[in-house]
């Protein structure tokens, strides 16, 4: 089946990070016992957006390395992951037989599940699908892969953090650099795709999927936040006075 250009340049920057820093890193994420959202790790008992997901059907759509996962099936959930890139599965099946916590892993494009209709309860992204698929491929997706009064549950950078990217140092600007009218697909120095839509553009097409949108939620780094090591793209400074990520919530209708 042929496959959109970006999802071949996507699969080869994926699977150099995996080989620079999420396949060394994955261990630590799944020995997380508890989940937190984005950069500054917002726990998910202060925004409780997930909520009780003992024995729920649940997708994670490009869960790379699948931490998220498999903190889904410790709490009784029962997940599969979805990825494009082989080496990220590969990372996620040995930390599945390291820790005996086992659960499906396909390698598909997001946009194209093979997976049928109605299958799960709740669809997961974090800085998945929901930045590397296109949001007019993935959120469809998402909701012909949900049962009637399912939630899809997403992380992405903020707009704001879009607006305000530097590529040359890779850093985040005080000043817009890009306009947002129009913004769509942006393709990044480094090889990668990302689709990034404004907040009307993507309420838009949740809502023209049929979902209903329940809670945008905008994180920021909490006080005394230290600039992640690794993603130091943005520091704790400026995420500390402007949102750098948004976690959304919707339901398709029962
Ligand atoms: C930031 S990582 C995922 C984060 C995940 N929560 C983790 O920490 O491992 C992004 C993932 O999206 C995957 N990806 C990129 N394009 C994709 C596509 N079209 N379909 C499915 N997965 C995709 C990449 O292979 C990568 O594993």
């Amino acid at each position: 089946m042929s496959e959109p250009d970006y999802v071949a340049r996507n699969r080869e920057l994926w699977t150099t990070t995996n080989a620079e820093y999420t396949g060394p890193a994955a261990a630590r994420s799944w020995a997380r016992e508890e989940l937190t959202w984005g950069i500054f790790g917002t726990p998910e008992g202060e925004v409780g957006v997930l909520g009780d997901v003992a024995g729920l059907d649940v997708v994670e759509l490009g869960c790379g390395t699948a931490y998220l996962s498999a903190w889904l099936a410790r709490q009784g959930a029962r997940p599969v992951g979805i990825d494009v890139t082989p080496a990220q599965l590969e990372t996620a099946r040995a930390l599945q037989r390291e820790t005996g916590i086992e659960f499906p892993l396909v390698e598909a494009n997001a946009e194209e599940v093979p997976l049928p209709d109605a299958t799960f309860d709740l669809a997961v992204s974090e800085y998945g699908a929901s930045i590397w698929c296109d949001p007019y491929r993935w959120i469809p997706e998402s909701y012909r892969l949900l049962r009637s009064g399912g939630r899809l549950v997403f992380l992405r950078g903020s707009q704001l953090l879009i607006l305000c990217a530097v590529e040359e140092p890779d850093s985040t600007s005080e000043t817009l650099q890009r306009p947002q009218r129009g913004m769509h697909r942006i393709e990044w120095s480094d090889g990668g795709v990302e689709f990034h839509l404004g907040l009307g553009e993507l309420f838009a097409v949740l809502r023209e999927s049929g979902f209903v949108v329940e809670s945008l939620i905008e994180l920021y780094a909490p006080e005394g936040a230290k600039t992640h090591e690794y993603y130091s793209y943005v520091t704790a400074e400026w995420a500390s006075k402007w949102p750098v990520e948004e976690l959304w919530v919707a339901r398709k209708p029962a």
